[in-house]
């Protein structure tokens, strides 16, 4: 069936219509104020933010995949020789990316069948003299149990590995209580525009609550400086979020419960809508909704049968970060038991258009889709 209803797979600009009026002044402010980087915006935005996630540090930096280098940067310079890192390999290359520029190497863990997350055993399968760190990606909103993973590691003696939480999809979930970004040694959060906390533009953060790794990485974004014009620690680099990003993101905090909300039931009606072949992924309590994923053994039909709704969807992601063709070359090692969920599930996930200010309509049109979408 032809439809002349599009839905697309996400619009910006209806969350700009709501919130556009406030932001714009709070722009105007800081251009007028003639201070547009390393000034009171992107110290405001970091205390509120460490207060909103209850850790004592936030730095702000340039977007997510330096807040990710730069976290794991530090973590490394607390572990000097060290440089294995654990990380799923289904979440879009940015841990790969960020990792390689720090000049470490992936050890990809398998993930679990229905969060997609990050299984625990298989990353410990993983761990060797080299560990320096696990990168628990809280993905597409879902949380991985870090007081389990930590607990885990704490009983085989490990706990020199350091936990970094990748929080780019996850802006106010909670695991048992706590806030995600809060939970492991260190953690990177993207504000890219999409986000469940987006800026106008690139932004990102690294949080801590310890005071040393805070220090590290605060020089670490700013060439290695120690003082003005003092380099102190060697691989520093500049990523500074400007102050019209810190202002944008002060005006969206303290709308991110109501904004997850809104995603949240969105989500909830789809699921409520699929039919028995079609799977929403299980997410844990305190999970919030970035992306709403639902899988299917016949996706790529699915895919296209809501595109002749006019219904746009995405895949996240099509490719294993471990068969991504510029990194062959490279060093990398995979969980002994290889990743046959991971392989799995690949091709079957589709994302479906969720976003702030999609109407009622169109979610209803979508929920009509998929509950007439055929099994075979
Ligand atoms: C899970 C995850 N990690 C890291 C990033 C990187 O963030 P950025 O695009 O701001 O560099 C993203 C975003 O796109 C992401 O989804």
């Amino acid at each position: 069936m032809k439809t002349s209803r599009r839905v697309p797979f996400n619009d910006v600009g209806r969350l700009y219509e709501r919130y556009g009026a406030a932001i714009e002044s709070a722009v105007v402010a800081t251009l007028r104020s003639g201070w547009w980087l390393n000034g009171e915006r992107a110290e405001s935005f970091a205390r509120n933010f460490a207060a909103a996630i209850g850790v004592a540090h936030c730095i702000p930096v340039a977007n997510g995949t330096d807040a990710l280098e730069i976290a794991l940067k530090a973590a490394a310079s607390a572990r000097p020789g060290r440089r294995e890192v654990i990380t799923v390999a289904n979440a879009g290359g940015y841990t790969t990316t960020a990792l390689r520029a720090a000049g470490l190497v992936p050890v990809y863990a398998d993930i679990e069948e229905a969060s997609q997350l990050l299984d625990i055993d298989s990353a410990l399968s993983c761990l060797s003299d080299e560990t320096l760190a696990i990168v628990a990606t809280h993905l597409y909103g879902g949380v991985v149990d870090v007081a389990a993973l930590r607990e885990r590691l704490e009983s085989l003696g490990r706990s020199d590995v350091a936990i970094i939480e990748d929080c780019a999809q996850a802006h106010g979930a909670t695991s048992k209580g706590r806030p995600v970004g809060s939970l492991g040694d260190i953690a990177a959060f993207s504000f890219y525009p999409t986000k469940n906390l987006g800026a106008a533009g690139d932004a990102g953060a690294v949080l801590t609550s310890s005071e040393a790794l805070a220090d590290t990485a605060r020089a670490l974004r700013q060439y290695g400086w120690s003082a003005k014009y003092r380099i102190s620690s060697a691989g520093g680099r500049n990523s500074r979020m400007d102050e019209v990003q810190a202002a944008t993101l002060d005006v969206l905090l303290p709308n991110l419960q109501a904004l997850n909300a809104e995603r949240a039931e969105v989500m909830a009606r789809f699921a409520a809508a699929c039919p028995s072949h079609v799977h929403p992924l299980v997410r844990a309590p305190g999970s919030v909704v970035h992306l709403a994923v639902v899988r299917s053994s016949r996706r790529d039909a699915l895919r296209a049968f809501l595109a002749e709704h006019g219904i746009a969807t995405d895949v996240h992601y099509p490719i294993l970060d471990c068969d991504q063709e510029g990194w062959q070359a490279l060093p990398s090692r995979l969980a002994p038991n290889g990743l046959p969920v991971s392989r799995r599930s690949v091709g079957e996930l589709l994302s479906l258009p969720c976003f702030i200010a999609m109407s009622a309509e169109e979610v209803d049109h979508i929920g009509a889709a998929l509950a007439e979408f055929p099994a075979a």
